[in-house]
């Protein structure tokens, strides 16, 4: 008999987004018609075409392994030395910080990265988390056995969670407590606001302080705006010893389908064993990965290469522009009907708080059902995201124009 992972059987329900699919086939069944006209501004994922950039390079990548002269096999399991060096490059060292090629590791993707993580972090490590969060947090650290059941109230025994809340503009302060491991998520996901450097100091010095480990995710860094914000943990002193940030192509380059991503793990960044020795993660992730992966595949290398290149920084501005200006128009429509809105300004999601009297759930049916509009719900964030429902600005024109202008005539509550 094969014995399963019981960690699983704790996780509360269904991942938020199937959770949602579910709702929309739902109506869907109950309403063919309306449905027909059904909006998406749930999940964040991208709908404009990749740069054409990484069209050609990934096509040009395809006609290298069609002769055997420059087919190329297995790829390092951690990425090829030029795909590591344009990033450190590019993202790093252009900025004045410093990390090394082989510090960057990379991945396809970094939704997968946040979860393989804790495979080298011991269990029993204490987990804090910012809430309103993306669900992948909390739900891999359940599914390895860093929490106790799922609360009545929402969240779980043992996961501290920190009030993202309007009085601090949804950025949460360090815990006064010990944890062992935070995670952090700026530009946020799902209310769009984003640290300053004093605010992130505060985090940097309170991990220092506890010997703690900060797991920064930056999957939307190119929708900051205001350059006076911070863009990389590393601009912080001393981020070095205890910060690992995860990046992400999907939304700036709109590689959600072919997936790419890499991890930045400094050689400073130690953690302990049970009997107190220091051990570098960075040679545990290298590690992992050369058991456990044969790495990111020749034409996706060749894809994020081309990103880097005059004509990709290009089209990946123009790319995030629209996404912006999407923002904006929803921002606008928003505030048009009286409504309390947060975000959308150094991020791709605009949050809005329910009227007076309506849930979250409670908003997301309204929404889909008086203008077929689908928004993601603050509760499945959380439980400091009830009251407030996301819209994600990933769309076209076209469609985001057209949800502005259903937004007037939805009836208020
Ligand atoms: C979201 O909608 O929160 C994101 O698209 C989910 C993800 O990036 O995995």
């Amino acid at each position: 008999m094969a014995f399963i992972n019981e960690h699983y059987l704790k996780l509360s329900a269904g991942y938020l987004f199937p959770e949602i699919a579910r709702r929309v086939n739902a109506y869907r069944e109950a309403n063919p018609i309306d449905a027909e006209n059904i909006i998406h501004c749930g999940v964040g994922d991208v709908t404009e075409a990749i740069p054409a950039v990484a069209a050609k390079a990934i096509k040009h990548a395809a006609d290298e392994l069609s002769s055997p002269d420059t087919f190329r096999g297995y790829p390092p399991a951690t990425g090829y030395d030029f795909i590591r060096r344009a990033i450190a490059e590019n993202e790093f060292r252009s900025q004045g910080i410093e990390i090394s090629d082989d510090e960057i590791f990379f991945s396809d993707g970094s939704k997968g990265d946040c979860g393989h993580i804790l495979e080298i972090l011991g269990q029993g490590n204490v987990i804090a988390v910012t809430d309103p969060v993306y669900p992948v947090y909390v739900d891999t650290n359940v599914m390895i056995g860093n929490t106790g059941h799922a609360l009545d109230e929402g969240g779980y025994e043992g996961i501290i969670t920190l009030p993202g809340t309007e009085e601090n503009g949804f950025i949460s302060n360090p815990p006064d407590q010990h944890a062992d491991i935070a995670y952090l998520c700026f530009p946020n996901n799902p209310t769009g606001s984003m640290i300053n450097h004093d605010q992130l100091k505060a985090w940097v010095d309170w991990a220092l302080e506890h010997d703690a480990l900060i797991l920064y995710d930056t999957a939307y860094v190119e929708f900051i705006r205001d350059d006076t914000l911070p863009r990389s943990i590393y601009e912080i002193p001393g981020a070095e010893k205890c910060a690992i940030e995860f990046h992400s192509f999907s939304k700036n380059a709109g590689f959600t389908g072919i997936r790419a991503g890499f991890t930045v793990f400094p050689k400073s960044i130690t953690a302990s064993t049970r009997d107190g020795r220091r051990i570098q993660l960075h040679d545990l992730w290298s590690r992992r990965w050369s058991t456990r992966s044969n790495g990111v595949s020749w034409p996706v290398h060749r894809a994020v290469e081309s990103l880097y290149t005059d004509e990709g920084k290009a089209q990946i501005k123009s790319l995030v522009d629209h996404y912006m200006g999407n923002a904006r128009l929803l921002l606008e429509a928003c505030t048009g009907m009286g409504m309390t809105v947060f975000g959308g300004e150094n991020a791709p999601y605009v949050w809005v708080k329910c009227p007076v009297g309506a849930d979250s759930w409670q908003m997301f049916d309204r929404i889909l059902q008086e203008i077929q509009v689908v928004i993601t719900p603050g509760a499945g964030f959380g439980r400091s995201g009830e009251g407030y429902f996301r819209i994600s600005a990933f769309n076209s024109r076209e469609n985001v124009v057209e949800v502005s202008r259903r937004m007037q005539s939805l009836i208020p509550a």
